[in-house]
């Protein structure tokens, strides 16, 4: 569901890479896709309508066409005997519904009953670098600000900060389409829409959302997302405090051994993570790890993940892996 997307189209290519045992498969999209075809291991496959009798058959939904959908169509999914791994925020608080990210609660996908939700992108890539430090020291606080690109927030996002930019060497008028200003050689602090207390939706999903994957709803979490013009990979400075004494060393080595986190801190040699450098890779990059001086435990960092492939498609296919075992 939502084979045409920036999501989708991730799919696609990581399902070819890790060689995903495929009898049969349909690409799922809008009445605006109908016609289109996409490749699928060299092979060109038609794009079909979403329908309620779409999944007829199917074994495994790998949904990525936003909330609505999934609420609309991953019931009849449910009913037709599918297990459906969904990438929208529509079940992801729902108690009875397991929020999976391999590397920390794997153990939690067993407990489906038909639908298992895929984290917000920047909780994951967070929580894959912190959930071995909590099990060392348990972490008590998190203060986090994020540097998302525009792939997070759809193709079209893509698209609008190629447009600027563009617009913007040609000394032309920059009009915002879908993001609510101007993203070329800008920083928008607001990810989704403001709630009450003041917070964005996104901020309070990584508050949110990290309590339940961490299962410690005593982490207290701290937020602010900020909407970069980088096209592809999300960013993170991330200060933690933790009950119990670490170094940083402790938590290099720690991290070091870490399932899905690639350790690069070497600041003598300006390495660090990058957004260029974790474009198209599955790891989640962690650096510029040092004590946090201002609190009695505290450690500060730098981590940053492609959000297309660890903050939604590989991890949602890695949820299909351990659903096939
Ligand atoms: N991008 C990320 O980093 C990221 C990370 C985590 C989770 N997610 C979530 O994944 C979902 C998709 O994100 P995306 O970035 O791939 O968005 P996108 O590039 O805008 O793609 C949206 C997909 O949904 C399909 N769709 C939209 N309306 C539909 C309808 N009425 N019926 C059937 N299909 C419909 C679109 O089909 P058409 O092409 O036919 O319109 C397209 O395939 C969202 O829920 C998003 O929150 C995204």
């Amino acid at each position: 569901m939502g084979a045409t997307g920036a999501v989708g189209n991730s799919f696609l290519r990581i399902l070819e890479e890790r060689k995903f045992p495929i009898k049969n498969f349909r690409l799922l999209a809008s009445e605006r896709s109908k016609g289109k075809k996409l490749k699928f291991n060299g092979q060109d496959y038609p794009v079909e309508v979403l329908t309620h009798d779409s999944f007829k058959d199917v074994d495994i939904v790998l949904a990525s066409a936003g909330a609505s959908r999934s609420l609309e169509f991953l019931p009849s999914a449910v009913k037709a005997g599918a297990v459906c791994v969904d990438n929208s925020s529509a079940f992801r608080m729902d108690e009875d519904i397991p929020l999976v990210v391999p590397e920390v609660n794997a153990k939690r996908i067993r407990e489906n009953k038909g639908i298992i939700a895929n984290p917000n992108c920047s909780t994951i890539q967070m929580v894959v670098a912190l959930w071995p430090i909590h099990k060392a020291a348990k972490i008590k606080r998190i203060v986090v600000t994020t540097f998302q690109s525009v792939s997070g927030a759809g193709q079209s996002k893509i698209n609008e900060l190629t447009e600027q930019v563009k617009d913007f060497v040609q000394n032309k008028k920059i009009v915002p389409k879908e993001l609510p200003h101007q993203i070329a050689f800008n920083l928008i602090p607001q990810i989704d829409v403001f709630l009450e207390n003041g917070y964005t939706k996104e901020e309070m999903k990584m508050v949110n959302e990290t309590r339940k994957i961490m299962e410690d709803p005593s982490i207290q979490v701290n937020a602010t997302c900020v909407r970069v013009p980088v096209f592809y990979a999300h960013s993170e400075s991330v200060s933690i405090e933790t009950e119990k004494h670490i170094t940083p060393a402790e938590v290099r080595e720690l991290l070091s051994k870490a399932p899905g986190v690639r350790v690069v801190d070497d600041p003598e040699h300006k390495a660090y993570p990058m957004p260029i450098h974790a474009e198209g890779k599955d790891d989640t990059f962690v650096g510029r790890i040092r004590q946090d001086e201002s609190v009695k435990n505290g450690i500060s960092m730098w981590i940053v993940a492609d959000n297309i492939r660890k903050g939604a498609a590989l991890n949602a296919i890695q949820i299909a892996e351990e659903l096939i075992k």
